[in-house]
């Protein structure tokens, strides 16, 4: 189910700013890959390209190749939506759909895809909030709005949410800077358990995180303000930390910047 991503030469562009400049590298299946780097770098603007949400954006535009399994995202006779539910994306701040409720928001994407059936959705729904470790949490208020739950819990729901629609891929932009510790070692132990089955990537601004949780790390860099970012390197996340190759990912990770 998981699918490697190779992304060549890509450039991105926000109107006539070039935000990201050059950008290739292979995401592995079933492996979690952090997103690391100075603000205003492109962590977020390069995720977003991976499941074509950039250009929603007015003036978006990409130049180069996203491929998945082989198949180019943004060829074109390829349908945008039909992507970004191969692509499944987290965000930042939990955003669950607030007058729904708990069944409603992990159902609302099948619900979209035409499913009826009312057994086959609370399948789905139990399943989903199971993988998302929240099943025991709710089980038993599934028809309570999702915004009655605590920060935690929401990043939890709106995971389930988007693993309800069986993503191969899994984007997730910082997805536990709204959340304390004890939530946040729950998205991790949650993020280690989904590798198994999704290709996951990870923007984070905690190192820690990033050591804990990935298999690879790309580390992003910009000259300066106006400059467009750029990916230094890519590779284990134990070489990224350890010993990289590049004199900036090194002042990076030892906080001598950034
Ligand atoms: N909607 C937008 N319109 C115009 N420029 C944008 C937009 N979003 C981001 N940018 C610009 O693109 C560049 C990269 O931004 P991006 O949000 O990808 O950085 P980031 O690495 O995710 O930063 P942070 O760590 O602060 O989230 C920045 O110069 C930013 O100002
Ligand atoms: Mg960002």
């Amino acid at each position: 189910m998981a699918k490697r991503i190779d992304v060549s030469d890509l450039d991105i562009f926000y109107g006539s700013f070039k935000a990201v400049e050059g950008v290739s590298m292979s995401i592995e299946p079933r492996a979690v890959t952090a997103f690391i780097g100075p603000s205003g770098c492109g962590k977020s603007t390069v995720l977003r390209t991976l499941n074509r949400m950039h250009e929603v954006i007015p003036g978006g535009r990409v130049e180069g190749k996203v491929l998945l399994d082989g198949q180019d995202l943004y060829a074109k006779d390829v349908d945008p939506v039909g992507v970004r539910r191969t692509v499944g994306m987290v965000f930042q701040r939990p955003n669950p759909f607030p007058t729904m409720t708990i069944r409603d928001n992990v159902a609302a994407g099948l619900k979209l895809n035409g499913v009826k059936n009312k057994a086959r959705l609370d399948e789905v729904v139990e399943k989903s909030l199971k993988g998302a470790n929240l099943w025991n949490e709710v089980k038993d208020r599934l028809d309570k709005p999702g915004a009655g739950l605590s920060g935690g819990q929401q990043q939890r729901l709106c995971i389930a949410r988007a693993i309800a629609v069986e993503p191969q891929v899994l984007l997730m932009d910082e997805p536990c800077s709204a959340l304390d510790p004890i939530s946040t070692l729950a998205i991790e132990d949650l993020i280690n358990e989904l590798k198994e089955r999704y290709t996951i990537v990870i923007v984070t601004h905690n190192m820690q995180q990033a050591a804990r949780v990935s298999d690879q790390t790309a580390f992003f860099n910009l000259k300066a303000t106006g400059q467009p970012g750029k990916l230094v390197e890519l590779d284990s996340t134990s070489k990224i930390f350890n010993n990289p190759t590049e004199k900036a990912t090194e002042d990076y990770i030892s906080g001598r910047f950034g």
